[in-house]
Order: C-alpha cells, then structure tokens, then sequence
C-alpha cells in the first residue's frame, strides 16, 4: 500500500506485480529491497533507500538552552599518511599531559583520550581515527571533530592519504592545523612540504596563506607545545560551547564484547551529561547505562561534553560512528532500536560487522 501510494498506482497494479514475481503479497506486507527494487522498475521507479535515522521524523537529540550553555573542550583528530608520525605524537602529548592530580589507575587505551594542559585548557584527542572513519562519520552527519591536525613527515612528501585527509576535512568544514613531523631527522625539509602544499594553493601561515602550521618532533618533543598552541587558538576562533544540562547526545568510537564485561562501548560525549541509569540508543542497540569509566579504567557517575568514556550496558555493539542518545525511558529506547533493525532488515543491509576505529586506523 504504501509503495502504491509512494508511485501513484492502484494497490492491486503492485500486487498483480508481486504475483508475476512469483510473491503473494497482502496490502499491509512489508516487502524486501530486492522485491522493492524489482517491482519499482516494472512501474519505471528506482529506489533509494535512506538510513532508519534518517528516517526518524524528530530529532531524538534534545535542544540546547541557551542560558545553560558553557564552554568546552576541542575534540581533535589527528590525521595524515601511514607512518608520518601520528601515534608518536599523541603518545608524547599524551604522557606529557596526564591529567594531574588524580593518581592511581591504570592508563587504558580507549580510542579516545582527555589531555589537560598545565594551564588546565583542556583538548579530547581522537585516538587512530583514520580517513575512512571520517568519511563514515560525515556521512552519519556526525561532526565528531571540531579540528583536524594533518600530520606530514617533514622527511617524506605530501602523500595520497594526506591529499585524502586534507580533502575530507575540508569537505566537513573541520578547520587544519597542520603539523610537520620528523623535524629532528638529517634529511627533513618542511619548506619542501609548505611548496608540496602550495601546488594544492594551501599555504601555510609563514608562506603568507591562512593555514596554522608547526614543525614538530613526535619523538623528541619538540615545539609540541607550539602545536598545542596553535590547536587551542582554532578552537577559540570557533568557540565551542555545549549544554551540559540535557540529556546525553554524543557518537561511538568503538565497542566490543568483553569476556567479562560485556559489551563494553566508547563514546565522545558531545553535548548533555551522561549518567549511570540513563536509557541509551546508538545505532540499532539500546540498553541502560550500568556503569561509566574513564580513560584510566576508573568508575565515575557522571561524564560531561567533550568526555570519553567506557559505558556498560549496551545490549549489543553499535557501530564506530553511530550516533547515541540519551531517552526518556528504556521501553522508548528499546522500541526505536528494534524499528531501525527491522528497517535494517528490509532494507536487505547485512547486519555489519563493527568496526572500530582502530582497525580503520591499521588499515591506513
Ligand atoms: P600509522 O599509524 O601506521 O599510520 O603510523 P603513524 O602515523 O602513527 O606513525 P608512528 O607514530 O607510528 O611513527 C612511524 C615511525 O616514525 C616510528 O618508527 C616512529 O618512531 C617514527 N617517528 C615518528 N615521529 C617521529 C619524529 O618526530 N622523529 C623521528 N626521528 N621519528 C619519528
Ligand atoms: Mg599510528
């Protein structure tokens, strides 16, 4: 009925249809996407299919209250080209920056990393996110990240996965700092890079153009702090603001089953605080928040924007990139993720396999 309805035909034109196809179909049945797409054809229509949340006719995020909202912190992904040097760098920013103060507990890798400066301005890094999670997450309109360091070996040459990277972050509008790593070896040249980049009329501040950019050292530290600098005073041009008194909205960074645990899933919080109880959807899995831990695998109650954090609870793995919000009540949860699954199903979409950005990263 609703596919006649959707193509101005008579319902039994669609059913007569069917029958040729060798299906027996009633008014109220739910065909599949290959039967869709057959029966859409014989009538001259193609079909298109969208995304169960897209779907979705309001917005399950929450508006912001403007009298509520407060700064935070900048949600940084570092990019560039296999072995140019980006582990090393958020390796370096993250021993030199363990959150003071707060002792015990053991560094745990998370996907997704807090790091506050000595001055307490506080930066959330985005662990290996690699291009493709990137696309991925465009694409679910998700802009997880608010700025993007490319980084470049100054030793090497402006490479096809920093063309790739530098073209994605500009399509999503994310502003670049660029970082010329490598800068303690005999053979680095980080002009040779500024003119690499000029050819692709990006110049870099020191050449006159309007993109931030410092040489670096991952390995030794050098003007990492420089770097830091630079990434802080995008984000105060873009002036990041969030309500951290609504319910959690944010996107996942990874999930998978732990033996113990269960299924253990990665969230950046973007807006709203997250609590233990809260009713919880990403992607096709619902579930109730039992427990939250941070980065350094200790127990909290509560984590606000800008946060990583470890949520227990979930009643499967969402995918790296989904979106996730915090609803009403379980039941609303619930029935929203059995709805996008059935969509799924129909849609003929193989359940995916979950990636998490980690191997998106490997596969760099
Ligand atoms: P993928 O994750 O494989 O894409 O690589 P990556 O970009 O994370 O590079 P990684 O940090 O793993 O560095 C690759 C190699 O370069 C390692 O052997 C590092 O020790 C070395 N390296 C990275 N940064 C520097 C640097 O600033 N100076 C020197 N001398 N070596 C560096
Ligand atoms: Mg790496």
């Amino acid at each position: 009925n609703d596919l006649a309805n959707m193509m101005d035909v008579s319902v039994t034109q669609v059913i007569s249809t069917c029958m040729s196809l060798g299906i027996f179909a009633s008014i109220n049945q739910r065909l599949d996407a290959e039967t869709l797409t057959i029966v859409a054809d014989e009538f001259g229509y193609e079909v298109e299919f969208v995304k169960p949340e897209d779907e979705e006719t309001h917005s399950l995020e929450e508006d912001d209250n403007p009298d509520n909202l407060v700064q935070r912190a900048p949600i940084v992904t570092v990019m560039g080209h296999v072995d140019h040097g980006k582990t090393s760098l958020l390796d370096y920013i993250r021993k030199t920056n363990v959150i003071g103060g707060e002792a015990g507990g053991i560094t745990q890798h998370i996907g997704a990393y807090a790091v506050k400066l000595d001055d307490g301005r506080k930066i959330t890094f985005l662990d290996t996110p690699g291009h493709e999670a990137f696309t991925a997450m465009r694409a679910r309109g998700a802009k997880i990240t608010d700025i993007a360091i490319i980084v470049i070996a100054a030793d090497d040459s402006v490479m096809p996965q920093t063309k790739e990277a530098i073209n994605h972050a500009q399509a999503a509008g994310v502003p670049i700092v660029f970082a010329f790593t490598k800068i303690d070896k005999p053979g680095a040249n980080a002009d040779k890079i500024r003119e690499q980049l000029s050819t692709m009329n990006i110049l870099v501040e020191d050449w006159g153009g309007k993109y931030q950019a410092q040489e670096i050292s991952g390995k030794t530290g050098l003007n990492v702090d420089l770097l830091l600098e630079k990434v802080l005073l995008e984000a105060e041009m873009l002036d990041l603001k969030a309500d951290p008194k609504k319910r959690a909205v944010g996107s996942v960074v990874e999930a998978a089953l732990d033996k113990g645990r269960g299924i253990v899933t990665t969230v950046l919080i973007q807006g709203g605080t997250l609590r233990v109880g809260d009713p919880i959807l990403a992607g096709s899995h619902s579930g109730k928040v039992k427990a939250l831990t941070n980065e350094r695998g200790q127990k909290v109650t509560e984590a606000g924007p800008s946060t990583p954090i470890q949520i227990l609870g979930m009643n499967g793995a969402p995918t790296a990139g989904d979106k996730f919000y915090v609803l009403e009540s379980e039941a609303e949860a619930r029935q929203i993720a059995n709805k996008r699954l059935q969509l799924q199903r129909e849609q003929g979409l193989r359940t995916q396999k979950h990636i998490t950005l980690d191997e998106i990263g490997r596969r760099l």
